[in-house]
């Protein structure tokens, strides 16, 4: 405790009690999370003025144009996090295949995914971006602690994280996670250099008047979220009897952060406008860190037929269709999917 206030040191060494058979192992990988949110923050904030803003000149495995933020933000975790011998591994969305800890790195029993920077399509426009992150327990490393991880060990469901985060980088740097225990937010103390817990035991609301959803793709949504959507916009005379607000800030973490401060509910369903992808956001390092967070703060995540935390993986960048937030307007999304497939 630092003049009355908690530490995210503190609060670690605190959690770690929870979770079983942790031996400082997770105390310290944390930490090294954060001291790379940390340095990310850093660069986001000088952006233009050392080079960093615009793109990096090539495409992710995503076919998205890489900015130089994401791939700096990239190597700032990588280079944070492989030497400390907490992880077998990591991967991201930044990098088409797994990065396994070898050579001269010792491995350890956790593996990390993680989104480096989301929402980088608003950083020329200094809109707020962040860093999403997941911790898994390596099978390879349970099994035989000298073999090198392998893809497969990172395709677990989401309600097998040990651990789930997102740093945001806005006005204020915070960093909000969970262990299962519920969710706590860290703002940055830039003078200290310290995350303080600021927002203790997170609630989402289980209702809410506000919608985020891309309206430039409503003449490609499926229909039960056209159905939820139409409902909305009637407002007071339609079905609803209230009236909604809409935001859509195109950078997923801080929708999130606002779901989780004053409710609302998050959608990017699954569409027609590229049938080959079955939704936008993808499933390790996006859906599921968030769906660990939102369900420990009292609200749901699913895909609209199922709880994202069941779904179970099949490929490292695999996507997914994502609905989240309020538990009252979750259900009735996924009710209306329901009386979909029950009148086909
Ligand atoms: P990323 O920057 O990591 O690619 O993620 C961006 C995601 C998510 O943050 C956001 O909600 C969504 O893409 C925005 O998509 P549109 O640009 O299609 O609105
Ligand atoms: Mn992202
Ligand atoms: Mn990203």
């Amino acid at each position: 405790m630092q003049d009355g206030r908690t530490t995210l040191t503190q609060f670690i060494i605190e959690e770690q009690r929870h979770v079983a058979g942790a031996t400082g192992d997770f105390t310290g990988l944390l930490n090294d999370i954060a001291t790379a949110c940390k340095v990310i923050s850093n660069a986001v904030s000088k952006g233009a003025l050392i080079g960093l803003l615009g793109n990096a000149g090539a495409e992710n495995v995503q076919g998205e144009v890489q900015k130089k933020l994401d791939v700096i933000s990239n190597d700032v975790m990588i280079k944070s996090n492989e030497w400390a011998g907490h992880l077998s591994g990591m991967a991201s969305e930044e990098m088409e295949d797994i990065y396994p800890i070898s050579g001269s790195n010792v491995r350890g029993k956790y593996l990390l995914v993680f989104d480096p920077l989301d929402g980088s399509s608003n950083i020329d426009v200094n809109i707020t971006v962040g860093t999403i992150f997941s911790i898994l327990r390596s099978p390879s490393f349970a099994s035989n602690a000298g073999s090198d991880c392998k893809t497969e060990d990172f395709l677990q469901p989401g309600a097998q994280q040990v651990c789930a985060g997102f740093a945001l980088y806005g006005p204020s740097t915070l960093l909000i996670i969970t262990t299962g225990h519920g969710v706590n937010g860290f703002t940055l103390d830039r003078e200290v250099g310290e995350f303080i817990l600021t927002h203790p035991d997170m609630r989402i609301p289980e209702d809410t008047q506000e919608f985020a959803i891309n309206a430039s793709n409503e003449r490609f949504w499926e229909w039960p979220v056209k159905r939820y959507v139409d409902e909305c916009l009637a407002g007071k005379t339609g079905p609803r009897a209230k009236d909604f607000n809409m935001r859509w800030i195109a950078s997923m973490v801080a929708e999130t952060y606002r779901i989780l401060t004053r409710g609302g509910v998050f959608m990017y369903p699954k569409d027609t406008k590229d049938p080959a992808k079955p939704g936008r956001l993808r499933l390790l390092y996006e859906a599921n860190p968030v769906g660990f967070i939102v369900e420990q703060a009292g609200g749901l995540c699913t895909t609209g037929l199922e709880r994202m935390l069941d779904v179970q993986p099949t490929a490292l960048h695999q996507r997914v269709p994502l609905i989240f937030g309020s538990k009252n307007e979750v259900e009735r999304i996924e009710r209306y999917h329901r009386e979909l497939r029950a009148a086909a």
